[in-house]
């Protein structure tokens, strides 16, 4: 009926997550609003951690907390046994401050600094995804000086082309991240960082992007990373042990859109891992694969009322609500499209089509372009749905506009995860 199973319709004719009405829910937090199923963020990250026992045993499913980072999620996905991937200090801190197992931490990014590199080895986290030599460098020195033994895994441009949004597709040689395979960069910084003291070679990882339907560049993938990591044993007796092959895969915004079913990746994934690496002699490597929209996104939507609804004669009907591209900027960025529901009358006849416009002071703070919508007048709420990821996580506080709150809904109960920004809040760093 709807985009997800996680939504619903009650007998007052209203929207439900989780099987709480939205608009009471609305009531009680306010809009704009930010809402998100735990129990399908816990089903999702279910699917993968079972298919990864299922097909491959010997794996690790993190979550990319980049997709929406706070306390309540870390602490939901340490509860779930999976692992986390971070990108930041600042994620860094957050998984920190949740009390999220360390060990089960992989610290990401082209350009950490030493300031990040400093916390990550003071907290003992677990594996360092070093993207070039100059962080190899800075990081061997920081674990030198601790007198600490670190271990990384080397992230790999592996040379594909996946069909998505060319700001989000990171596999190809023209990328900021990584190192190449296929000129020979990736195989020297790891004999390189074999000769370094506190490195401990430990795996090799690839993103070959986000958002993608195909399942082919995936399984392109395993295989040119699993032949490498046979090469490296074959031509250096270097034995690699863990094969990171990322996130990225695709979920459904739109009803048009027809993703692969999550496990079908880990499945079709595994096998090629299993047959490359039984073709080259290889033991097995411990695989480990970062989705962090697929677990999130669906789960997620955001609640917004309508103002002022402008009607262009023959042109354009502008229906404008309370947030914009402060909270969802995925729009003007990628030109993403979204589906979005009338609370009040979300199966109504779409009689009419408009465009959802933020109250940011630019002309592409857009939400939704070009909808069919049942018709709406100012004080209806209207919910934009697949939000859950890079939505929070991507908001700014643009026009001095305060972040909405993120709701969790659990078992019929709500609780709020993240609190709405304050105009206080906006200040505290002002001098
Ligand atoms: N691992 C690495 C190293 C990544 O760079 C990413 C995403 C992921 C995992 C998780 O990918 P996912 O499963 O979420 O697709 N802001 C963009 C998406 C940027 C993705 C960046 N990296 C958007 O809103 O579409």
């Amino acid at each position: 009926m709807f985009l997800t199973d996680c939504l619903g319709i009650n007998e007052k004719n209203n929207l439900t997550i989780g099987g709480l009405d939205v608009a009471d829910l609305a009531k009680e937090f306010g809009t704009p609003l930010y809402l998100m199923d735990e129990d399908k963020i816990r089903e999702n990250c279910r699917i993968y951690k079972n298919a990864m026992e299922k097909y491959y045993g010997k794996g690790l499913v993190l979550y990319a907390s980049k997709a929406f980072s706070c306390r309540y999620i870390c602490r939901l996905v340490a509860e779930e046994g999976m692992g986390l991937d971070v990108v930041s200090g600042g994620e860094l801190y957050t998984a920190i401050s949740a009390g999220f197992p360390m060990d089960k931490v992989y610290f990401h990014g082209n350009n950490k600094t030493a300031q990040e590199l400093t916390l990550a080895v003071d907290n003992n986290v677990g594996r360092i995804v070093v993207d070039n030599i100059s962080e190899l460098e800075m990081l061997s020195s920081i674990a030198k000086s601790k007198s600490k033994t670190v271990s990384v895994l080397f992230r790999i441009k592996p040379g594909i082309e996946a069909h998505t949004h060319e700001f989000i597709s990171t596999g190809r040689i023209d990328s900021k991240f990584g190192v190449a395979l296929e000129t020979g960069e990736a195989e020297e910084i790891i004999k390189y960082a074999k000769s370094l003291a506190n490195i401990d070679v430990v795996g090799v990882h690839c993103h070959i992007g986000s958002q993608i339907f195909d399942i082919d560049p995936f399984l392109l993938a395993a295989e040119k990373m699993t032949g490498f990591i046979a090469d490296i044993k074959d031509r250096h007796g270097i034995e690699i042990a863990e094969l990171n092959l990322g996130g990225g895969f695709g979920i459904k915004y739109l009803s048009s859109d027809d993703p692969v079913p999550y496990d079908e990746y880990i499945k079709a994934v595994s096998g090629v891992v299993k047959d490359v690496a039984k073709k080259r002699g290889l033991t097995l490597p411990k695989i480990l694969m970062e989705p962090g929209r697929s677990i999130v996104a669906p789960a997620g939507i955001t609640v917004y009322t309508v103002g002022a609804v402008k009607e262009i004669p023959n042109i354009r009907t502008y229906v404008s609500v309370d947030g914009g591209m402060c909270d969802n900027p995925r729009y003007i960025m990628y030109g993403s499209e979204y589906e979005a529901v009338v609370v009040g009358n979300p199966l109504g006849l779409r009689e009419k089509t408009v465009t959802i416009a933020g109250k940011c002071c630019e002309s592409g703070d857009i939400l939704v372009k070009d909808i069919a919508l049942p018709l709406v007048k100012a004080g209806d709420l209207i919910a934009v749905l697949a939000t859950g990821a890079y939505n929070y996580s991507m908001a700014s506080n643009y026009n001095r506009i305060s972040r909405p709150p993120v709701v969790m809904v659990s078992g019929k109960k709500a609780r709020l995860a993240i609190r709405r920004e304050s105009y206080e809040d906006l200040m505290r760093n002002d001098l």
